[in-house]
């Protein structure tokens, strides 16, 4: 049986930190050091869990556990640190957006001191759960042109910091940052680029959907329609089994429609959910700042989902492209293959070890 490990080490090397993204099916780890400023990659490991997935054993209806990675994470690191040989043991975790809340305020000039009452104040109108229960996270984007600045204000539930505090205990990992993972992903995919986007992660659970300008994130929303639907929706339809279902969508991905009027029929409904989400968030952005969006850049598992990109692009009448989370980060010509077929899913990883090495 194929290991469910992709592991790549290297031996000495300077200090380094780690970026780790729990999903709902796999966990990531990117390990970065820092040389002459330049980020450099030492190592990253990758663990997908299937019995994690939806649907994959005998009986299960295919609800979530509450808890992250079912409980299973802190073990799951360790092994992924002993295998990979992963030697750091500082690094950054990012929370998904459907458990947080993010949005982008406005406030007149003023000081750092009145600024910081000035949130409280704005967070109790735009958070919608009791502010004690969340722990509030900003930064000041810049000047907005309309003489004031804008503020990008993230809320985070407290009971899930404590679960990730614990997940990194057991893990024996020194949890410097949490952040938002789409916050993860900005950093990674976008550096200087302040052209208008929509960012799209199609994940295991969700498919998130994001506006960057001026290389700052704006909006970020999740809904359901997940990666893990398409391969149900394939294997009803087809009545063939989860991991055919699964193999068929990663090798023909939307594909699999042309011609197929049965399969076109399960998944239009699903590639519609994300459609319209994106078009309601491209213009709700350009009806909050009359700037238009001008690419699409998709990152995450399904992100090299055969025609994924071209669907996009013709729906929604814009260049979609595969982000490339390594683009600033230096790494062996060994690795290149590896991090071509890849890379794509260590977006947030990345993100959140170039946080941990700034
Ligand atoms: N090459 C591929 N083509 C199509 N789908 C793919 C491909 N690689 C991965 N996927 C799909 O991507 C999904 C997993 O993506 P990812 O690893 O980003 O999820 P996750 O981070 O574990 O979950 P989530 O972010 O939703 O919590 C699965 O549905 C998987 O089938
Ligand atoms: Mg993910």
């Amino acid at each position: 049986m194929a290991s469910p490990f992709n592991i790549f080490g290297i031996g000495s090397r300077p200090k380094s930190y780690l970026g780790i993204d729990i999903g709902t099916l796999s966990i990531k780890i990117v390990e970065l050091s820092a040389e002459d400023g330049r980020p450099k990659l030492e190592n990253y490991a990758i663990l997908t869990d299937y019995d994690l997935m939806a649907g994959n054993s005998a009986g299960d209806s295919g609800e979530r556990t509450a808890k992250v990675f079912n409980g299973k994470a802190a073990i799951m690191i360790r092994r992924l640190f002993k295998e990979g040989s992963i030697s750091a043991r500082e690094g950054n975790m990012s929370v998904p957006i459907f458990s947080s809340f993010l949005t982008v305020i406005e406030l007149p000039q003023m000081s750092e001191s009145e600024l910081v009452n000035a949130i409280q104040f704005e967070a109790k109108k735009y958070v919608p759960v009791p502010l004690e229960s969340v722990v509030i996270d900003w930064s000041v984007i810049g000047e907005n042109g309309a003489g004031g600045i804008s503020v990008i204000l993230v809320a985070i539930p407290k009971d899930l910091i404590s679960e990730y505090s614990v997940i990194a205990k057991e893990a024996e990992l020194k949890l410097l940052n949490i952040e938002l993972e789409t916050v993860s992903a900005t950093r990674a995919l976008i550096g200087n680029d302040t052209v208008p986007a929509v960012l799209i992660d199609m994940g295991a659970r969700d498919t998130t959907i994001s506006v960057v300008d001026g290389g700052h994130l704006r909006i970020s929303h999740s809904i359901a329609a997940s990666g893990e639907d398409l391969t149900r929706a394939l294997a009803s339809s087809l009545n063939i089994d989860w991991r055919r279902a699964e193999d068929l969508k990663k090798e023909s991905g939307l594909k699999v429609m042309n011609g197929n009027k049965q399969i076109t029929e399960v998944l239009t409904p699903l590639l519609n959910d994300i459609i319209n989400a994106s078009q309601n968030i491209i213009d709700l952005y350009f009806s909050k700042t009359k700037k238009k969006i001008e690419k699409i850049i998709i990152y995450g598992g399904a992100s090299k989902m055969p025609g994924f990109g071209e669907y996009l692009s013709g729906r929604l009448k814009m260049d979609a492209i595969v982000g490339a989370p390594f683009g600033r980060v230096a790494y062996s010509e060994k690795l290149k293959p590896a991090i071509d077929e890849v890379g794509h899913e260590l977006t947030i990883a990345v993100g959140l070890a170039l946080k941990a090495i700034q």
